[in-house]
C-alpha cells in the first residue's frame, strides 16, 4: 500500500513530529492576510512547507507556507500559515492533504480561517464572522474516489459540520473581547476570478452569507477523520454587486491586515477553552 495518501500523510506527520516534542491536538489555519497569530506563539518551531515531504507549496503572495508549532495560552497548537487552494491548480487531494498530515499527527480539532465576501447586507467590512454551516459550490469534493477506511467511512454525516460546541466557546472568547460574533452560511466557489452581481444575487437566494475560496474542502476531510471544526470568516469585502468598488486581491489582504490583530486575539482566548474541553472530556 505505499504512496497511498494515507501513508503519504503519515510520513509526513512522522516527520513533523520528529522535529518537535510539542503533540498538539488544536490545529489552526491561518487565510489570506491573518498570519499574524503564528508569530505569537511561545517556543515556536517553523517548518517551510517546502520541507515537509508531499506537502504542496502555496504559489499565491501572502501565503507564505510554513507550519508553525507552538504554546499559545499553555496549550500546544499547530499553525498553518497559509494554504493552498484549488484555483492554483491543485487537486482537492492536495488542497486536503495538510489535513490529513494533522489528524495524523493527532489533532482533533481544527479552527479554519478565510478571507470571505459579505453577501448578507447586514455585514460589515472588516468582521468576524463564525461560519455556522457550507454551500459546497466549488464543484469539487476531496473524498470522491476510492474510500480509505483508515481515514474514515465512505459515507459520513454533515449535519454539525462546524461544532456548535467550538461556537459557544469562540462566542465566550469574543465576548471577554467586548465583541460580538455574527454567524453565517459560507459557500464556496473554485475562484480564482470573483463572482459577478449575478452569481452573489444568486448565492443570496440559496441561503449563503459569506462567499470565499477555501475553507470546505478542508472542513469535508476533517469531518472525514472525525476532528471537531470550527470555522471563522474575515469580511474583508463587500461581495460584487454591493460594494461600489471593484474588487482586488489587495483589499482582501489590506483588510485582513486590518483585522489579523482581533483575530489573534480571538484565538488567544478561544484556545485555552477548547483545551480545557480536550483535557477534562
Ligand atoms: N469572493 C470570493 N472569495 C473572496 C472574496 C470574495 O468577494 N473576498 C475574499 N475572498
Amino acid at each position: 500500500m505505499a504512496g497511498t495518501i494515507f501513508d503519504k500523510a503519515t510520513a509526513a506527520a512522522q516527520f513533523v513530529n520528529a522535529r518537535t516534542e510539542l503533540r498538539p491536538r488544536i490545529a489552526i489555519v491561518l487565510g489570506s492576510g491573518l498570519g499574524a497569530f503564528a508569530e505569537q506563539l511561545e517556543g515556536a518551531r517553523a517548518i517551510a512547507f517546502a520541507l515537509i515531504p508531499h506537502f504542496p507549496q502555496s504559489t499565491v503572495p501572502g501565503h507564505s507556507g510554513k507550519l508553525v508549532i507552538g504554546m499559545v495560552s499553555g496549550v500546544p497548537v499547530a499553525v498553518m500559515q497559509g494554504r493552498v487552494h484549488a484555483y492554483e491548480g491543485y487537486s482537492s487531494e492536495e488542497v486536503t492533504f495538510p489535513v490529513r498530515v494533522l489528524g495524523r499527527m493527532g489533532v482533533k480539532t481544527l479552527v479554519l480561517t478565510n478571507a470571505a465576501g459579505g453577501i448578507n447586507e447586514g455585514l460589515k467590512q472588516g468582521q468576524l464572522v463564525l461560519i455556522s454551516d457550507h454551500i459546497n459550490l466549488s464543484g469539487r469534493n476531496p473524498v470522491a474516489g476510492p474510500n480509505d477506511e483508515r481515514f474514515g467511512p465512505r459515507f459520513f454525516d454533515m449535519s454539525e459540520a462546524y461544532s456548535e460546541r467550538l461556537r459557544l466557546l469562540a462566542h465566550d472568547a469574543a465576548k471577554e473581547m467586548e465583541f460580538r460574533l455574527d454567524e453565517g452560511v459560507y459557500l464556496s466557489v473554485l475562484g480564482p476570478s470573483f463572482e459577478t452581481p449575478a452569481e452573489i444575487r444568486a448565492f443570496r437566494t440559496l441561503g449563503a452569507d459569506l462567499v470565499g475560496m477555501s475553507t470546505v474542502q478542508e472542513t469535508i476531510v476533517a469531518r472525514h477523520m472525525g476532528m471537531e471544526v470550527l470555522g471563522v470568516s474575515c469580511v474583508t469585502n463587500m461581495a460584487a454587486g454591493i460594494q461600489k468598488e471593484p474588487l482586488s486581491h489587495e483589499e482582501v489582504m489590506a483588510t485582513g491586515r486590518a483585522v489579523e490583530a482581533q483575530l489573534a486575539g480571538l484565538l488567544r482566548r478561544a484556545v485555552p477553552l477548547m483545551g480545557e474541553q480536550l483535557t477534562s472530556g
